[in-house]
């Protein structure tokens, strides 16, 4: 079982302790959340995990491979796949293009076979295709693939750059506020398509200030303040929490 642990982590940035003693795990199948205030230090645990910030303390595992020290490519390449809460695409590039660069974790044939127009290297293409075609289905953008992804509406980009997240094939995708700035009706096809992923085994680790559709989604929850946990469980206990509701109401 893939699940990704954080074990004991704590992250310093000079005298700011962003991350302290935090210790969590991120199950496959199913979607838990990760909630806190602005500044809690959730975006921070992100880049920690994915090897973009080195850990000031404690380790970090998936299934059980220690990844404490991993760099970025590495991470990518061991199953962990995120999307950035500002949006990071090839403005210039189709979506097509965008998707297709998630691809490379699994690319299997070498430059030189693909510089030579070598079969393996055609059929590896043609493959790559049709997955990119699959996730343009899955999330309604078949009619974007050739569009700029620069040109599109920001909900429109938010999918590109999850799609191109999926592209990895994780075993655990990161999802920082995917949903921030999105209209209700967005929000739900877009939980509908996680709901999804989760059911096909993969593990979700959601970060979203929208409390409602981490409520309906997330099975377990984890709530941030000021770089500590204070609280750990299902939706319901999370929401009658006092120590929840007083770091959301700031009394
Ligand atoms: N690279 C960095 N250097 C210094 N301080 C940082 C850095 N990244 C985040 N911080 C600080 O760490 C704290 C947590 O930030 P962040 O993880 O972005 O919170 P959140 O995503 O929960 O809003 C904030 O006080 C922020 O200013
Ligand atoms: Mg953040």
């Amino acid at each position: 079982m893939t699940t990704l642990v954080l074990d004991h982590v704590t992250k310093r940035f000079g005298g700011l302790v962003a991350t302290n003693d935090v210790s969590l795990a991120i199950p496959p199948a199913r979607i838990t959340g990760v909630i806190g205030p602005n500044g809690a230090g959730k975006t921070t645990i992100v880049n920690l995990i994915t090897g973009m910030l080195p850990l000031t303390a404690g380790a970090i595992r998936l299934g059980g491979r220690d990844l404490t020290h991993a760099a970025a490519h590495e991470v990518g390449r061991a199953g962990i796949a995120r999307t950035f809460q500002n949006i990071r695409l090839l403005r210039e590039a189709s979506v097509a293009d965008n998707i297709m660069v998630g691809f490379h974790r699994h690319e299997a044939v070498s430059v030189t076979a693909s510089l030579f127009g070598l079969p393996s290297a055609r059929r590896e293409t043609a493959r790559i295709r049709v997955r990119t075609q699959a996730l343009l289905e899955r999330f309604g953008m078949q009619r974007f693939a050739d569009h700029p992804a620069g040109a599109l509406a920001y909900g429109h980009q938010r999918r590109v750059e999850m799609m191109r997240a999926l592209a990895t094939e994780p075993d655990i995708l990161i999802l920082d506020e995917p949903v921030a700035g999105m209209n209700d009706v967005e929000a739900r096809e877009l939980g509908d398509i996680f709901e999804d992923l989760a059911r096909s085994g993969m593990g979700i680790m959601l970060i979203e200030h929208n409390m409602r559709f981490v409520m309906r989604l997330c099975a377990n929850i984890f709530v941030l303040d000021g770089g500590r946990l204070i609280a750990e469980g299902p939706p319901d206990a999370i929401a009658a929490d006092p120590a929840v509701i007083t770091a959301y109401l700031g009394i």
